[in-house]
């Protein structure tokens, strides 16, 4: 496993940089400033000797450099800090990654050009009119004077749907669903980016052994104010709420380069496909924002007295998990085997009372971190948690009849699923106006039969779901080949069978949908708990 760092990774870009990383089965380590995530580590990159020590501890193989002061009226105001932050923190990433012969992956901006006339392409020379493109300008510099093995990303305008960022789409959806109008700029071009294409994009170059400077953005150039009533029109809100005006007309501290933006050809040639068209990048916000997929909660930050007493309440809970709870030595003929049963140490108990502390009875940050780590595990598109394997399997086959599905089940279609089945996996069928046609399981497995299954399909079939009954894996090939060849949706419930595996591949990762439990009888447990893995893109 490739071992890589994101320096800034609970922002917008490093945030998604993980997630993508976690898919590629990268190990990753990442680092945090303004906004706490668990899992990662407090490093400010005005700390010099902070940021040498961490890399030098980890030696990572990649080096992903994300974070920087980038509010650019406050870069205006404040040179001395952007520039000590900008280029010198920059320079010692540069420098340790030059000792431990890492790849360093930078991220700049078009905002190093004047913005006369773009877009620009990687070869035009930079002419920043601001301090915050003077300082990402001289960055780019000092990577390119150290550095051979170095991947410099151009990027502008990146937004993405997560609930704690300032990013301009969180702007204009927070200003309009308060019902406040919004001004912006109809005289700033540029090429919007979605996080997670930059991203995606990010990795594969990375993979590709790419060096140089790319421009990684939105293949389409577009004004501001346009922009924002697109994604106004992507929320659900009125478009009318936004005001275009110039840029002039807002008296920002810091100059903007107008006419900005970046061209994609290079990007395309290197990746073998056009860049993302804003288009299809807001398809996939609308579905972020419907899914609410990667909203992310603040862990508390204990201090002191809280802290230490936090601490002392983790050890006793150690104490008493080793006193009641460790698992006791196996005595044969003696030793009783349950079928199933919660399996649990004592991270989990101290997880647990972790959260009871911050009295988080909700979804908070260990669902997050689950929910990304299971995302990650699976190699899914996204991972969402639930309360149950039932409402799982509710939310899977409820979804294959949404409107804005390509496709969509209408009431009395046909599904078919195993005569021998849980009940919940059954009930949302029938629950969602649908037909279940119960085809035999097979003795021995009390799977499906896959073989019987094509003779059970009428016109009006359009989806088959399947669980893999205690822990054994169907007969994936056959299933898929079937479902395949007649165009039928397929969700495997997986509430039984998490880590069991066919022909190598996890179960729940071959469908358009898995359905998992956590249910106390189940491979690990949250106590209720279910979740469903999605891994077509149409959801
Ligand atoms: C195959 C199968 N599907 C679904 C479920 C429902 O899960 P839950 O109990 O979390 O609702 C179970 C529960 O045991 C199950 O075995």
């Amino acid at each position: 496993k490739l071992k890589a760092v994101v320096i800034g990774a609970s922002g917008l870009i490093g945030q998604g940089l993980v997630r993508v990383l976690e898919n590629n089965q990268y190990e990753i380590a990442g680092t945090y400033m303004a906004r706490s995530l668990p899992g990662l580590t407090r490093l400010d990159l005005g700390d010099f000797s902070a940021v040498q020590e961490y890399l030098h501890h980890l030696k990572p193989q990649l080096i992903f450099l994300t974070a920087a002061l980038t509010n650019v009226d406050y870069c205006e105001e404040h040179p001395d800090e952007t520039f000590r932050i900008n280029i010198e923190g920059t320079r010692r990433v540069v420098e340790e990654a030059s000792r431990l012969g890492s790849k360093l992956v930078f991220y700049s901006t078009d905002y190093i050009f004047d913005g006369k006339n773009g877009p620009y392409d990687e070869e035009i020379q930079a002419s920043p009119v601001s301090i915050y493109g003077r300082s990402k300008f001289e960055a780019e510099r000092v990577i390119q004077e150290v550095l051979e093995d170095y991947l410099i990303l151009r990027t502008t305008v990146v937004y993405g749907w997560d609930r704690r960022s300032k990013n301009f789409a969180m702007q204009v959806y927070q200003k309009l669903q308060s019902g406040v109008p919004l001004q912006v700029p109809e005289d700033q071009v540029g090429n919007p980016t979605l996080v997670d294409y930059l991203a995606e994009a990010s990795v594969r170059l990375v993979q590709q052994h790419t060096c140089g400077i790319v421009n990684v953005v939105g293949k389409d150039l577009i004004p501001r104010s346009e922009f924002s009533r697109a994604l106004a029109r992507v929320f659900g809100l009125d478009p009318q709420m936004i005001v275009p005006v110039p840029t002039a007309s807002l008296k920002q501290r810091a100059q903007r380069p107008l006419q900005g933006g970046l061209k994609t050809e290079k990007l395309g040639r290197l990746l073998g496909t056009e860049a993302m068209s804003l288009d299809e990048a807001l398809k996939r916000l609308r579905r972020q924002w419907r899914g609410d997929a990667q909203i992310t909660y603040a862990k508390a930050e204990r201090s002191g007295e809280s802290a230490r007493i936090a601490k002392e309440i983790f050890d006793r809970v150690k104490e008493y998990y080793n006193l009641v709870h460790k698992e006791k030595k196996f005595v044969p003929f003696k030793t009783p085997i349950s079928y199933a049963g919660r399996v649990f140490n004592e991270q989990e108990m101290i997880s647990l009372v972790d959260s009871a502390l911050d009295f988080w009875l909700t979804l908070g940050p260990y669902g997050d971190l689950f929910e990304r780590k299971m995302r990650g595990f699976f190699g899914a598109r996204d991972f969402l948690l639930v309360n149950s394997g039932s409402s799982a399997s509710l939310l899977a086959v409820s979804s294959l009849m949404a409107h804005d599905l390509e496709g969509h089940l209408e009431k009395g279609d046909e599904i078919i699923t195993p005569a021998v089945t849980f009940p919940s996996t059954l009930a949302p069928i029938v629950q969602n106006g649908l037909i279940p046609v119960l085809v035999d399981a097979e003795v021995g497995t009390y799977n499906i039969n896959p073989y019987l299954i094509e003779k059970a399909i009428s016109p009006r079939t359009r989806a088959i779901v399947v669980p893999h009954t205690l822990g054994n894996p169907c007969d994936m090939d056959v299933i898929c080949d079937v479902a395949r060849r007649h165009h039928l949706f397929l969700i495997e419930d997986a509430c039984d069978a998490l880590g069991s595996t066919f022909r190598g591949k996890l179960v729940g990762s071959f469908g358009d949908m898995g359905t998992l439990s956590f249910f106390p009888a189940h491979h690990i447990t949250m106590g209720e708990g279910g979740g469903v893995i999605i891994n077509s893109a149409r959801f």
